[in-house]
């Protein structure tokens, strides 16, 4: 399976197969965690972050380090050009010369896809507008498959802000490519756009819709909890309406399936107590290692 010099824009674009090449390829990275690499010596990353990050700019950084290659960017747009008033093509026209694949989180949809456009060089979404954040669902399914040897056959929770976050759509869609049972958890504001729950039903995904967990958490096998992305709401007294809705606790977890596993893309801010953390049930920051051999895998299979 080639996947050199490919763009990864959307999980969309890629088939169970694929995504099971880069799962195989994340496991064998574990390796050079510890001893280190230099398949990537010589190449070199751009890293734009024009929105804020912790897991996603750092596990690129600690990937293409750990794989000998180089990085370079910035994470704070302010201190860029762009303060000047450069557009963004302009900002990848110039880039693609210094690096050999760039990878960009954009606050507005469709950058990141523009961007493809103008660089001659691999473009990796790292998060654009409130729809993807590939590379996030793709370590999220490999989390499940890690820590529960399988995703076909699990009944998954997706609880949160599904109208804003972008990484529950991501999941989403990634999970269509399985036999799975969906459950979306969400007050009535923050329930998933209609346009993907159509495409999820046209691809045969089984979904049901509740806004309270308690009716659902007995059924669940994998709890994806994620935040209220307060940054997004158009009207700030819209979000202090949904603000604090979700706070899982032990308690909350009571009547969950002893071998229920509790994800989260992080940062948490609120929606899961500190006192899940030592559960059986908590995977969250399990979930965040995995995304560097995900990242890693990446890196070696589109710039070799
Ligand atoms: N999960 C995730 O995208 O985290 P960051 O915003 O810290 O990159």
């Amino acid at each position: 399976m080639d996947f050199s010099g490919r763009n990864i824009m959307s999980i969309q674009d890629f088939s169970r197969d694929e995504l099971e090449h880069i799962f195989k390829v994340a496991s064998d990275m574990e390796k050079f965690v510890k001893t280190g690499s230099d398949i990537l010596k010589n190449k070199i990353l751009a890293n734009l972050f024009f929105e804020p990050s912790t897991r996603t700019r750092l596990s690129f950084v600690s990937a293409m380090y750990r794989l000998g290659g180089k990085v370079l960017g910035f994470d704070d747009p302010k201190m860029s050009s762009k303060a000047k008033g450069e557009t963004l093509v302009d900002t990848i026209r110039v880039i693609e010369s210094y690096a050999d694949a760039i990878v960009i989180r954009h606050t507005i949809e469709g950058s990141v896809t523009l961007a493809t456009e103008y660089s001659n060089v691999p473009i990796i979404n790292a998060g654009s507008g409130t729809l993807g954040h590939p590379t996030q669902a793709m370590l999220d399914l490999f989390s499940i498959l890690r820590e529960k040897n399988t995703i076909d056959g699990l009944t998954i929770g997706i609880l949160g802000d599904l109208k804003y976050g972008r990484t529950v759509k991501s999941l989403a869609y990634g999970l269509a490519n399985y036999d799975v049972q969906l459950v979306f958890v969400a007050p009535e504001q923050l329930r998933m756009r209609r346009d993907v729950l159509e495409d999820l039903s046209e691809e045969g995904t089984s979904i049901r819709e509740v806004s309270d967990l308690d009716e659902v958490i007995s059924d669940l096998d994998v709890l994806y909890v994620t935040r209220i992305q307060e940054e997004r709401f158009p009207d700030p007294s819209e979000y202090e309406k949904v603000k604090g809705y979700f706070c899982i606790n032990r308690r909350t977890l009571k009547p969950a399936k002893d071998d229920l596993i509790v994800f989260h893309p992080l940062p948490r801010v609120g929606e899961i107590s500190t006192d899940v953390d030592s559960t059986k049930h908590a995977r969250y920051f399990q979930q965040s290692s995995y995304g560097l051999l995900v990242r890693m895998a990446l890196l070696s299979l589109i710039l070799s």
